[in-house]
């Protein structure tokens, strides 16, 4: 890369394990109760300083924008504008993305990447920003970003910035499918509001959730739901069939993720989770993964140049 420090950070996916869409707010958003979960299918970043002015991004996926459309370089300017460094005077920043976290999917692949490239800048650049310090640099970028820097799990509301630390305890396999056609987010969110007369109050079982901080996998399978399930699963046939196969498959619960399109199936035990992944990936167009629930936060080490990403 050119640079005379790198260091790599992995940036999970993540999940909702539950996903509640509560009151329409006057900024047009709508405020949020959702327990967050990161996912060990990761992008892989090198962030690396250099003696070349200007931040550059290169990705080994053709069509991801490496311009200031991605979140990566836009996180990269805010902290050095934060920071008062100017982009135009060294440090420049290079930063190679490994890319495999489907982009626009419900996974918050964008969003998990400009969280890393915070921690990374926060450490190279020596400025030893608190957790919070991060939080409000980061939360400007999109509503997910700041879940990022609380994962492995948290709480997360209003519009996506107040997030609480939750931990859920034990550990569990995912199987992610992602059926290759993407949602709007904005669309998704007018369906359901277009749709409903009323917001259902929060359960019991949420709010105890919300006062204890802490829930094990064996109770929050029981209480999982999303509410985008309702509007997007009648108007999209192949999420049904996934949840339906999911299910099938050995799956304790079968959800979407986000506003979709992925569909996640929360599995006991790794070989269950396999076998679920080789049954639902003979679906053409299908994008099947098969990983663990994380258990760290993001964390990034030193050195190493990028690895070619695995083929398929
Ligand atoms: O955060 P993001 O830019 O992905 O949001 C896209 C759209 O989804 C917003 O413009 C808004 O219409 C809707 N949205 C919402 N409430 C949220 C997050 C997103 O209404 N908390």
């Amino acid at each position: 890369m050119g640079s005379d420090r790198t260091v790599r950070i992995n940036a999970p996916a993540k999940i909702n394990l539950v996903l509640r869409v509560l009151d329409r707010r006057p900024d047009g958003y709508h405020n949020l109760w959702s327990v967050m979960q990161t996912v060990r299918l990761e992008d892989e970043l090198y962030v690396g300083l250099s003696a070349r002015a200007g931040i550059r991004l290169q990705c080994d996926e053709a069509g991801v924008p490496t311009d200031g459309r991605n979140l990566i370089v836009r996180a990269a300017a805010a902290v050095l504008a934060r920071a008062g460094r100017s982009e135009s005077r060294p440090p420049g920043v290079e930063i190679h993305l490994i890319k495999r976290i489907p982009v626009s999917a419900g996974l918050g692949g964008g969003s998990s990447d400009a969280a890393a490239t915070v921690i990374a800048l926060n450490a190279l650049l020596g400025l030893g920003w608190s957790r919070d310090m991060m939080v409000s640099v980061s939360a400007p970028l999109g509503s997910d970003v700041p879940f990022f820097l609380f994962a492995p799990s948290a709480l997360v509301r209003d519009r996506g910035e107040a997030v609480t630390s939750l931990s859920v305890t034990g550990a569990r396999w995912v199987v992610l499918v992602n059926p290759g056609f993407p949602i709007e987010t904005r669309w998704a969110y007018e369906q359901l509001s277009a749709g409903r007369t009323s917001v259902r109050p929060l359960s019991d079982a949420l709010r105890r959730i919300e006062r204890d901080g802490s829930v094990a996998w064996e109770q929050v399978v029981a209480v999982m739901e999303n509410d985008f399930d309702a509007v997007l699963v009648p108007t999209h046939d192949a999420l049904g069939q996934i949840k339906r196969q999911l299910m099938a498959a050995g799956a304790e619960v079968a959800l979407l993720s986000g506003s979709g399109a992925t569909v996640f199936g929360v599995f006991r035990d790794e070989a269950t989770a396999l076998h679920a992944q080789a049954a639902l990936g003979k679906t053409e167009g299908w994008r099947v993964f098969a990983v663990p629930a994380s258990s760290v936060p993001l964390s990034c080490e030193a050195g190493g140049a990028p690895r070619p990403a695995p083929v398929g």
